[in-house]
């Protein structure tokens, strides 16, 4: 599957709208994990990483921030600032999340249990595994992001 933005049911509603998930219709996986982003300070950045195996969901539960996603090929920046709208994110893409408003609350639905052994921290191995050439003149830790 591929990278997808995912509209979630809403309940409009004159007391305050409401949103739901059912696992196993709304979201493409087994959910086995749930986290949150929160208390961001301005500036800072999150991810900047891949999953070999782990497939997610992000959400802008509160807030607004940006998702930046690179499959290899190209790269794609989704602001995300709606509580009904989920961006799937399949294996093997690098991401990272920036441009964090205050007070912002980022949730993440992942498809495996926390394993430091499935993060893809270094751009080069990321392309490499993907079999794309890799860009030696950018040094180890050079963010990818910091192009576009
Ligand atoms: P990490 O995923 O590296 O966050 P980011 O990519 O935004 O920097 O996680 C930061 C720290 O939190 C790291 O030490 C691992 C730990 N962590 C857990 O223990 N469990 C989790 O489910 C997550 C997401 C992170």
């Amino acid at each position: 599957m591929k990278l997808e933005l995912i509209n979630f049911p809403k309940i409009d509603d004159d007391r305050g709208n409401l949103t739901f998930i059912e696992g196993g219709k709304h979201i493409p996986f087994n959910i086995q994990r749930l986290y949150w982003i929160y208390d961001v300070p301005g500036g800072h950045t999150r991810g900047g990483h891949a999953y070999r195996e782990l497939e997610e969901v992000i959400i802008a539960l509160s807030g607004s921030f940006d998702v930046v996603v690179d499959n290899g090929t190209e790269t794609v920046k989704y602001s995300l600032n709606r509580s009904y709208y989920g961006l799937y994110i399949p294996k093997m893409a690098w991401r990272q999340l920036e441009n964090f408003s205050t007070n912002s609350l980022c949730l993440i639905l992942a498809s495996l249990p926390y394993s430091e052994e499935d993060y893809i921290l270094e751009y080069n191995e990321f392309k490499s595994l993907l079999g794309k050439p890799v860009d030696n003149d950018r040094g180890l830790f050079t963010h990818p992001f910091s192009e576009i």
